[in-house]
């Protein structure tokens, strides 16, 4: 996008990824999108179509079965399918950002052939392992623990709010192996589905996101094989943190297609709806909330770009994620709920869809580091 010089212009690529997102989402994520929200149906269906299409491993070198694409198309393309359902985009978020990513990043040869070209391709799914019940913002206090028995990691513990909790079969899971060390003592394995002594716990029922599957996972005694380790010993906590770098980015650009996909309709709304005489949105009230939201929705797109911008051309780029998480994330929570508004009563019931993508919005100043969090990575930045 910004690629050459500030040309805030984006290539035909770039258009043409952006237009296949769009039109695969109004195609195969919309008309069952409020049926899946009322009833927390996973959209597998549409996941594998995503997979087929190259949007589960986007960036993912095409030799591991990836995409080869940058982060911009990535961004763009989180974009358009938050706009319409993002169930689905959070399951592609993690696959693409919190799993793909690091695999390919730090993984070894095998584990690359093994693990990474099947989520690449789309024909698995991944979750990422960090959170625990009594370790969410406060990471490093991880409980979990993964003993070194020589050969493999005796893991045991319990993991909290894992998205893809049972669609996945591919899991990253991190544990504490020398607690002496903190959070240098931390390692990242790679659990199958099916290890002995691995046990998926209940599904959460959600506010938002309820076509996403969230939930529990219990190891107890699951042996992981050494060759499943991810980097050197005591890697794992560092590993987490790299990985949630461009998770951030992807989550931002979820919380920006919630934000447009909500102003969209409420555009379209304000032009049909009739008070008084006359559409809504000649009445200046209406039109500054859709001025404002605009408004909004631009600085959030450009925080976006600027961070997927800092990646592709591998400058740091914690600080930008952070800031365009917590920037996208509060305008998602905000132009949701004043679509609803614009909307009336109509936007307060399903048929009208600002209803859940306000609910959405909501996760995404909590997932990924919430909002607190954010200030924290970005106040650690500003002044060091
Ligand atoms: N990038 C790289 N390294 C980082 C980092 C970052 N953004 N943030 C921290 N680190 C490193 C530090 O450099 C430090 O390393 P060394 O000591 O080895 O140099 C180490 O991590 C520990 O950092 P701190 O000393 O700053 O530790 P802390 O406990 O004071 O704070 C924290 C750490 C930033 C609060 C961190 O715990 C954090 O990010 N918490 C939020 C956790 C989170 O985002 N969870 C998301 C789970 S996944 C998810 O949610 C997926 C989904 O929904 C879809
Ligand atoms: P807490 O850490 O207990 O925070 C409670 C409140 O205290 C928050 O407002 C927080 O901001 C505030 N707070 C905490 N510490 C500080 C501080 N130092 N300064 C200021 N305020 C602070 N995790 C995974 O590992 N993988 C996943 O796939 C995943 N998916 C998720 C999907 C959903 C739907 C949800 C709800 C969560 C998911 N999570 C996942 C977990 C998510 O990352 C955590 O919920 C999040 O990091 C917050 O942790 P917590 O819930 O324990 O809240």
């Amino acid at each position: 996008v910004i690629a050459d010089g500030l040309s805030f212009r984006l290539s035909e690529e770039h258009l043409e990824v952006q237009r296949a997102a769009r039109e695969f989402a109004q195609r195969e994520l919309l008309p069952g999108v409020i049926e899946r929200d009322t009833h927390q149906i996973f959209p597998a269906e549409q996941i594998k179509k995503m997979g087929e299409l190259g949007f589960m491993g986007m960036m993912v070198d095409p030799k591991y079965g990836g995409g080869g694409m940058d982060t911009i198309s990535y961004v763009l393309a989180m974009e358009e399918i938050s706009k319409i359902d993002a169930s689905a985009s959070v399951c592609m978020s993690v696959n693409n950002s919190l799993v793909c990513w690091g695999l390919e990043k730090y993984g070894t040869e095998e584990q690359k052939q093994k693990y990474l070209v099947p989520l690449a391709k789309g024909e698995k799914i991944g979750a990422f392992c960090l959170s625990e019940p009594e370790a969410g913002s406060d990471a490093t206090s991880q409980r979990t623990t993964a003993e070194d028995k020589g050969d493999y990691y005796l893991l045991n513990g319990t993991k909290n709010w894992i998205t893809n909790g049972s669609s996945a079969s591919t899991y990253i899971v991190i544990a504490q192996t020398h607690p002496e060390k903190g959070h240098r003592g931390i390692n990242a394995l790679i659990v199958e589905k099916g290890m002995e002594g691995f046990t998926i716990g209940k599904k959460e029922d959600k506010m938002g996101i309820r076509g996403s599957d969230t939930h529990s996972l219990m190891f107890t005694d699951v042996k992981v094989p050494k060759e499943n380790r991810i980097g050197e010993d005591g890697f794992g906590f560092k590993f987490a943190m790299e990985t949630l770098n461009g998770g951030r980015i992807g989550i931002a650009a979820q919380a920006l297609g919630i934000a447009a996909g909500a102003y969209e309709l409420a555009l379209q709304y304000s032009k049909e709806r009739k008070a008084f005489g006359r559409p809504i949105c000649e009445l200046q009230a209406i039109q500054f909330k859709l001025a404002e939201m605009y408004a909004k929705i631009e600085a959030a797109r450009l925080l976006v770009y600027k961070a997927a911008y800092l990646k592709d051309i591998g400058e740091d780029y914690a600080l930008a994620a952070a800031t365009a998480k917590l920037y996208a994330s509060e305008v998602a929570m905000w132009v949701t709920t004043e679509a609803v508004q614009i909307h009336g009563g109509y936007g307060y019931v399903k048929e009208y869809h600002v209803e859940r993508l306000m609910r959405d919005a909501k996760i995404t100043q909590i997932y990924e580091g919430t909002s607190e969090i954010q200030k924290i990575v970005i106040a650690r930045n500003i002044l060091k």
